[in-house]
């Protein structure tokens, strides 16, 4: 297994490697968002006279003094509506000004003296007190919003669960959670004779790209969006907000280029979140622990101002594949507020589902007197339920198996609040990781240069998944070349088209590209060997010449592809292939797995929860870099551990705000909340899925890790606390 350090490592530690606000341009004029003070109403008058005389200032937009903005939620933007087209407030924290200024402290201060009238009624904050009132929607992205799978002559879902042996039924909650990525959004807009280059961190760059032409009225092929280096994303980078679209609208209304960054507290307002969740799960097994019947209905909260979008409001789906029943039902229910856009957060679905599923699940065991490993084998399931496929490969058994030999789980106590270290309270859990494994039509290019090395290029986007060293492995491999001779370009929209980096499909839709791409360049060049006048192989047959490491290898001689193309007085040569997922997609499913194992300690006198040690082992194919991929299970475990225990977003009844909108109060994981977490890697190639045998990693470590913890929790303690995050205060 090849693990390399993240190739652009030193530039990112050094300082070197730019970030979206970071580039420098000239004569750049600087942009201050102005954000409703109110959670639902309308802009009544607003007065910018006073801001328009501050010092500095260029210009002040406002419903009453617009930019042209084109298109609707269709064009990619996270929101249902466009920044400043009209004086309806849909939430707390709503774009309704933008002031640009010589410097940023200039338009900061002039965005303070803009009066903004409202007329303010109260916004819908609670999703409990919404779910009376919830709508069914007609599909989750795809997916039924209702789907009841039951066995012949069974009536409905509570027929089952009512001739079950055994039932637990319980609710699960959590709050709106927010990405928090590292480098907050900003976008820098330059137009130059039409042509707009956009810097701006970007999970999709084509995407963003063709959002931004829309929203400002060109052509397409009239934006550049450039974004190599991204600090962050999990899913609040894939589609455009206000941002970038007012900073390509004004820029190219002022004549100068714009940026606009947003500082922390304006992101939980202009960018998107996970939606909350309430959700029943219903679990009836026969004697044995068979389930007979699993019920799952969730509701999810649906931003009044962002309903475009409904992904991430689909934690139903997990209980449609997670276990083999006879009879399931899922269900999903939006809950209308008057609250930023939800948006895909990483493992969109499974995230929220399994903290409900595998919670039930260890519930059921509990009851039940079972082991938990054990109901998960009791239940295991060999073809995806209700479409009666095999898996293209599936090793969840073995991650149970590996990981609690790892973990040491034979040695646990068989009942809980058994075992303590002074006045720490221990106790372990586990829980099911699965998410789906997406696989997109996507085109990767490789050029072979004079020099000696090689570019493989594809407009995707390395968000910190380590996407650039995954590619340049995957480059470096085909060509039969170190890594030091290949490039890894990404990041530019103007590169060969690709859907862009979300829902754990980059590795598996790009590594096939450039992989197809580098076999191309290979026999583009061997063809040139043979065909081009000047070439020593000139006139040989195509069987008498192979590439071997670089070289050109033909009957005594062995020339280094850099050489021939300085001897035929080429730059370069280029090869361009598109893979995508075929007709297998019909006779298999596609999912990664993994198993996660965590001791947590709870202080006896005051609930404070701290984790021990995790064990984690994942089933997700062929491993293309090891290094990079566990940083991505290890991050996605923190991930959990942040959703588990700590992060929580606090909306104030009367108006919507959101009383924590930074990262003082909105509470990640630290170093020092972060245990020693032990990654395995099954290694079972999936070749049915892709040539390469990878399937996607970036969201699967986070699915279940909620669970396990609060698992390890109830076995620690014998409380069991359903709604997160699982605080000091539910446990006393
Ligand atoms: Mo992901 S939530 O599809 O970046």
């Amino acid at each position: 297994m090849t693990s390399i350090s993240r190739v652009e490592g030193r530039l990112k530690v050094t300082g070197a490697a730019r970030y979206s606000a970071d580039y420098p341009v000239d004569g750049l004029a600087e942009g201050y968002l102005l954000l409703s003070t109110v959670g639902r109403g309308t802009v009544r008058a607003i007065d910018s006279a006073a801001a328009r005389r501050s010092p500095g200032v260029l210009a002040v937009y406002t419903h009453a003094d617009p930019l042209p903005l084109f298109g609707g939620a269709e064009s990619g933007v996270g929101y249902n509506w466009l920044p400043l087209r009209d004086n309806q407030v849909r939430y707390h924290g709503q774009i309704v000004g933008l002031v640009v200024a010589e410097t940023f402290e200039q338009a900061r201060d002039a965005a303070a003296l803009v009066r903004v009238d409202y007329t303010a009624v109260p916004p819908r904050t609670s999703l409990r007190d919404g779910m009376p009132g919830a709508t069914l929607p007609d599909d989750v992205n795809g997916e039924p919003a209702l789907l009841d799978l039951l066995a012949d002559g069974v009536a409905s879902i509570d027929e089952a669960l009512g001739a079950s042996d055994a039932v637990v039924t319980a609710t699960y909650t959590q709050p709106i959670e927010y990405h928090s990525a590292m480098e907050p959004h900003a976008a820098i807009a330059v137009w130059r004779d039409g042509y707009l280059t956009l810097y701006s961190g970007a999970q999709a760059p084509q995407l963003a790209a063709g959002t931004i032409a829309t929203t400002v009225g060109v052509d397409p092929s009239r934006v550049h969006l450039l974004s190599p280096h991204v600090g962050g994303g999990f899913g609040n980078k894939i589609l455009t907000w206000g941002h970038p679209v007012l900073a390509a609208a004004a820029a190219k209304a002022l004549g100068r280029p714009v940026r606009i960054v947003l500082t922390r507290e304006q992101t939980f307002g202009v960018t998107g979140h996970r939606s909350a969740m309430s959700q029943t799960v219903s679990l009836g097994t026969d004697r044995g622990g068979h389930l007979v019947a699993l019920k799952h209905d969730a509701y999810a909260s649906l931003s009044s101002g962002g309903d475009g979008f409904l992904y991430e409001a689909g934690p139903h789906t997990t209980s449609r594949y997670f276990y083999a029943s006879p009879n399931i039902h899922v269900g999903q229910r939006l809950v209308t507020l008057d609250v930023p856009p939800q948006t895909p957060m990483r493992a969109p679905g499974p995230e929220a589902g399994s903290f409900a599923l595998e919670t039930a699940m260890d519930e059921l065991a509990v009851r039940l007197g079972m082991d938990p490993i054990e109901l998960r084998l009791r239940n295991y399931a060999t073809t995806y339920p209700g479409r009666g496929v095999p898996w293209s490969g599936k090793h969840l058994d073995e991650c149970y198996r590996v990981g609690a030999e790892m973990f040491d789980w034979s040695r646990r106590a068989p009942v809980p609040r058994a075992v303590a270290d002074g006045e720490w309270l221990l106790g372990t859990g586990m829980a099911t990781a699965a998410y789906p494994a997406s696989r997109y039509r996507t085109t990767g290019k490789v050029r072979l240069q004079a020099d000696g090395t090689a570019t493989v290029s594809t407009a995707t986007s390395d968000l910190g998944t380590g996407m650039r060293t995954v590619l340049t492995v995957v480059g470096a491999d085909a060509l039969g070349l170190p890594v030091d001779r290949v490039h890894a370009a990404l990041g530019d929209s103007a590169l060969a088209d690709n859907p862009g980096a979300f829902a754990s499909a980059g590795t598996a839709s790009s590594a096939p590209a450039v992989h197809a791409a580098a076999q191309s360049a290979k026999r583009a060049l061997l063809e040139l060997a043979v065909t081009h006048e000047r070439s020593p192989f000139h006139g040989m047959g195509q069987d008498k010449v192979r590439y071997e490491r670089g070289d050109v290898v033909g009957p005594g001689r062995r020339i280094g592809f850099g050489a021939l193309l300085g001897i035929v007085d080429l730059a370069g040569i280029d090869a361009t292939e598109t893979t995508a997922l075929g007709p297998e997609r019909e006779r298999f499913a596609f999912t990664s797995f993994g198993a996660h194992f965590c001791e947590v300690a709870v202080n006896r006198w005051t609930g404070e929860c701290r984790v021990r040690r995790v064990t984690t082992v994942i089933d997700a194919g062929a491993i293309v870099n090891e290094k990079t991929a566990r940083g991505q299970i290890v991050g996605g475990v923190i991930f959990g551990i942040g959703q588990a225990l700590l992060e929580n977003t606090h909306l104030e009844p009367g108006t919507g705000r959101i009383a924590n909108a930074n990262l003082a109060d909105y509470v990640l994981p630290v170093s020092t909340d972060v245990p020693p977490i032990d990654v395995r890697f099954l290694d079972h190639p999936d070749t049915v899925f892709n040539p390469l045998g990878a399937r996607g990693i970036g969201e699967l470590g986070t699915v279940g890790i909620a669970a396990a913890l609060g698992n390890a929790v109830h076995h620690a303690t014998g409380r069991r606390v359903r709604d997160l995050p699982i605080t000091l205060d539910k446990l006393l």
